[in-house]
C-alpha cells in the first residue's frame, strides 16, 4: 500500500518515461543461447550442445551453483529454434516435443524454483529468422497469453518476415498484449535494428514507452572485429543513441561472447568494460558449463557489473579518439562517481598513455581511482595530476573514479563502495 506513492513519485521525475511494468530499472543480465548455440537442433548427434530443455536447465544449474546469480545474472533467455514447426490445434506455439518433452511451463518452474527468470523468444512476422513459426499481427494476443501462462518472464521479439507497416502496429501491440496478461513481463524489441537503427526511420521516444530494451544494430559474431564494429557504431552514433537510455529502457548492442572462441583476456576486458559503459544489458551467449577461469572473473568482476547497474541509469559517451589509437570513454554514476576505460586499438604493444583528469572535463577536486582489473587504488589524484595508463593492444584500462571528499570520515583500507572485494 505504502509503496504506491513512491512509484508514481520516481515516474514522474524520472526524464524520460519507459514502459510502465516497472521492470529491468538497470540492465538485464542473464544468458541466451543464440550466439553460442545457434540453432542447433541436432539432439541425436549432439546432445549436450543442442537446443533443448537439458541446454536450459544446465546453464539454469551452473547461473545457481556457480555465484553467477548472486551477482545479478538471473535470466535465462531461449532464442530461435525452440519451438515445433506447428501451432496446435488452438493455434498456439508450442516448444519440439523431442526436445522439450517436458514443456516450457516446467522449465519456467524448474528456473523459478531456483531464483531465476525465464525468457523465450518469437518473431513478428510469417517466421522467425530461423524458419520457424512466426507471430502474425492475429497471433499477437495468442501468444502473448500462451507466454504468460507457462510462467515466462521475458520476450525477444524479433523482426524476421515482417514489413514496416506491420511492425509499427506489431511492436506496440505485443506490449499491450503482454501487460493486459497482469503478468510482468520484459520486452526486448528488435524493430529499430530493421530499421537501420536511426532516426527518422526509428522512433525512440515510442520505442522508449513500449519496450524494456532494444537491439539497434547488427548481431554480434565471435570475434573481435565483431565487437569493434558494434562499438563503433553505438558511439558514432552516440549523439542520438546516449540520451534514449535510463532506468526500464535500454539500448541493446547484443550478447557479451566472453569466454567463447574469439577473444583474448585482453578483448574479454574490454567488451565487459564497453559494455558496462554503454549500460548494455549483461547478457551472456557462452558455455558456463566449460568456462575458463579468466573468462569468469571477467564476466563476474564485481567492479565492472556495479559500474554497468548504477541505478542512476545514463548511457556513457566516448570522449576521445587520439591519433595513437587510443579511446576514452566515460560514464557519469551516482554518488558523484563516474567510469572512465581507456580502449586501445593499436597491435604493436603497451601503450603509456599521458593525461589527467582535468583534460577529461573533471572539475577541480581531489580523485581516487580504483583499477577494475588491477583492484589497486590510486588515491591523492588532483585535476591536474598528470598520469600515465599502460594500456595493452585491444585492451583497457577501466578505472572507477570518485572525489575523496565523500569517504574523508573512512579509513584508508575502508572498503570502497559499491564494492565488495
Ligand atoms: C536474428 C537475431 C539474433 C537471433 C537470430 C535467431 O538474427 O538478431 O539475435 O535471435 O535471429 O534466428
Amino acid at each position: 500500500m505504502k509503496l504506491l506513492p513512491v512509484i508514481s513519485l520516481l515516474a514522474l521525475t524520472s526524464a524520460t518515461s519507459a514502459l510502465d511494468n516497472g521492470l529491468m530499472r538497470t540492465p538485464p543480465m542473464g544468458w541466451m543461447s543464440w550466439e553460442r548455440f545457434r540453432c542447433n537442433i541436432d539432439c541425436e548427434n549432439d546432445p549436450k550442445n543442442c537446443i533443448s530443455e537439458n541446454l536450459f536447465r544446465d546453464m539454469a544449474d551452473r547461473l545457481a551453483e556457480d555465484g553467477w546469480k548472486e551477482m545479478g545474472y538471473d535470466h535465462v533467455m531461449i532464442d530461435d529454434c525452440w519451438s515445433s514447426m506447428l501451432r496446435d490445434k488452438d493455434g498456439r506455439l508450442q516448444p519440439d516435443p523431442q526436445r522439450f518433452p517436458g514443456g516450457i511451463a516446467k522449465l519456467a518452474r524448474y528456473l523459478h524454483d531456483r531464483g531465476l527468470k525465464l525468457g523465450i523468444y518469437g518473431d513478428l512476422g510469417t517466421h522467425t529468422c530461423g524458419g520457424y513459426p512466426g507471430t502474425t499481427l492475429d497471433k499477437i494476443d495468442t501468444d502473448a497469453q500462451t507466454f504468460a501462462s507457462w510462467g515466462v518472464d521475458f520476450l525477444k521479439l524479433d523482426g524476421c518476415y515482417s514489413n514496416e507497416e506491420e511492425q509499427q502496429k506489431g511492436y506496440p501491440l505485443m506490449s499491450k498484449a503482454l501487460n493486459a496478461t497482469g503478468r510482468p513481463i520484459g520486452y526486448s524489441c528488435s524493430w529499430p535494428a530493421y530499421r537501420g537503427g536511426l532516426p527518422p526511420s526509428v522512433n525512440y521516444t515510442l520505442l522508449g514507452e513500449i519496450c524494456n530494451l532494444w537491439r539497434n544494430y547488427d548481431d554480434i559474431q565471435d570475434s573481435w572485429d565483431s565487437v569493434q564494429d558494434i562499438t563503433d557504431w553505438f558511439f558514432d552514433n552516440q549523439e542520438i543513441l546516449q540520451p534514449e537510455a535510463a532506468p526500464g529502457r535500454w539500448n541493446d548492442p547484443d550478447m557479451l561472447i566472453i569466454g567463447n572462441f574469439g577473444l583474448s583476456v585482453d578483448q574479454s576486458r574490454s567488451q565487459m568494460a564497453l559494455w558496462a559503459i554503454m549500460a548494455a544489458p549483461l547478457i551472456m551467449s557462452n558455455n558456463l558449463r566449460t568456462l575458463s577461469s579468466e573468462a569468469r572473473a571477467i564476466l563476474q568482476n564485481g567492479a565492472a557489473i556495479a559500474i554497468n547497474q548504477d541505478p542512476m541509469g545514463v548511457q556513457g559517451r566516448r570522449l576521445l579518439q587520439e591519433r595513437s589509437q587510443i579511446e576514452v570513454y566515460w560514464r557519469p554514476l551516482s554518488q558523484s562517481a563516474s567510469a572512465l576505460v581507456f580502449l586501445s586499438r593499436r597491435q604493436d604493444m603497451p601503450y603509456r598513455y599521458h593525461t589527467s583528469l582535468a583534460k577529461l572535463n573533471y572539475t577541480a577536486g581531489s580523485y581516487e581511482a580504483y583499477d577494475v582489473f588491477t583492484g589497486k587504488t590510486l588515491s591523492g589524484l588532483s585535476a591536474a595530476t598528470e598520469f600515465t595508463v599502460s594500456i595493452n593492444p585491444s585492451g583497457v584500462v577501466m578505472w572507477y573514479v570518485y572525489p575523496k571528499m565523500h569517504y574523508k570520515h573512512q579509513q584508508d583500507d575502508a572498503v570502497i563502495p559499491p564494492f565488495h572485494h
